[in-house]
């Protein structure tokens, strides 16, 4: 639940609640546009009176601070007296970090934290990412031929992959607070970048280009991958060309990869990956670890995260 506010819930993290008496669900939330109301309160206020005794799930650390905006989820969870409130994961906030789960203790639930936390980590990526690196959780993307080229040598690249890949694309772009291309990509294909799926067109984030030539409307220009610290959003994709991947990867700066294959070869063609300084192949292993698979027929979609 936590995934579906995500792209949309700046400037706060998207998080998901559960709220269960005995074995009924009694609410559900997840962190609205905007950022309000919290996951927390949209769950409590479809519970009503249900919340008294229950279990609340929830995928962040209620919140401990005030704020003009809302009162702290912390009390409002408290205050509906659940016998149990259970966290995946600590709020590593300084406003927070604990002082949630203190305060749901002291109003007299029982409170265990850390139970699913590998996965509400994932929804919660961007969130944690800018709170221990100070900037976003970057992902890249490759759509590339069985041989790993992403162009054909004249520098024709549409398509390679599927619908069914790009629509999938195009779904992570939904949940991106921005996408970058490179300046050679924007010369071959003047990307729009935006979201074409249907009834998500307003999720479209915001265009970036790395490099130098003309920046169309309503785009940004990064001069450096490491500009990333200075980007305002918990999350960025990376859709290439090979310089622009390169440039990420050499940084050490890409998180998550996704890796749309499909069943051509290509041959001679452009790589997908430019120079990226590697010495040996021994500092090329051990630094990807595959987490997903799956069919996008006729493509594979493989998704690696950056092992640290
Ligand atoms: N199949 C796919 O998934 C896919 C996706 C995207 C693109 N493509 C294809 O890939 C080809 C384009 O790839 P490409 O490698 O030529 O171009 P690119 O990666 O889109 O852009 C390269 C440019 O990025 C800038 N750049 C690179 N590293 C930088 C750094 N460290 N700091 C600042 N700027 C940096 C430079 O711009 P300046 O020279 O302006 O400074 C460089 O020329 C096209 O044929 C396109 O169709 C395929």
């Amino acid at each position: 639940m936590a995934e579906r506010g995500l792209g949309r819930s700046a400037p706060n993290p998207s998080v998901g609640c559960i709220i269960v008496a005995g074995s009924r669900v009694v609410g559900r939330g997840w962190t609205a546009p905007g950022g309000r109301p919290h996951a927390e309160a949209v769950a409590l206020a479809q519970a009503g009176e249900k919340s008294r005794g229950a279990t609340v799930y929830v995928t962040l650390e209620p919140c401990a601070h005030q704020n003009g905006r809302g009162a702290a989820c912390a009390d409002l969870v408290g205050a509906a007296r659940p016998a149990r409130v259970v966290i995946a994961c600590r709020d590593p906030d300084p406003r927070t970090n604990g002082a949630g789960i203190d305060r749901l203790r002291a109003s007299g639930c029982v409170v265990d934290v850390g139970i699913g936390q590998g996965v509400a980590e994932r929804a919660l990526a961007g969130f944690l990412s800018r709170k221990r690196l100070r900037r976003p959780f970057i992902t890249l993307k490759l759509a590339t031929s069985m041989d790993g080229r992403i162009a054909l040598s004249s520098g024709e690249s549409r398509w390679i992959t599927g619908s069914r890949s790009r629509a999938h694309a195009h779904g992570e772009r939904a949940r991106s607070g921005a996408i970058l291309v490179g300046s050679g990509t924007m010369r071959a294909d003047a990307p729009r970048l935006d979201v074409r799926l249907e009834g998500l067109e307003d999720r479209s984030p915001v265009r970036l280009l790395l490099g130098r030539g003309e920046l169309p409307r309503g785009w940004q220009r990064l001069r450096a991958p490491t500009d990333v610290y200075e980007l305002p959003v918990d999350s960025l994709l990376v859709e290439g060309g090979a310089g622009a991947a390169a440039a990420f990867l050499a940084e050490d700066l890409v998180d998550r990869l996704l890796l749309y294959r499909a069943p051509v070869i290509i041959g001679e063609g452009k790589a997908s990956v430019g120079d990226i300084g590697l010495g040996g192949l021994d500092a090329a292993h051990k630094r990807w670890t595959l987490v997903d698979q799956r069919r996008l027929a006729p493509d594979v979609l493989e998704i690696y995260d950056r092992t640290r």
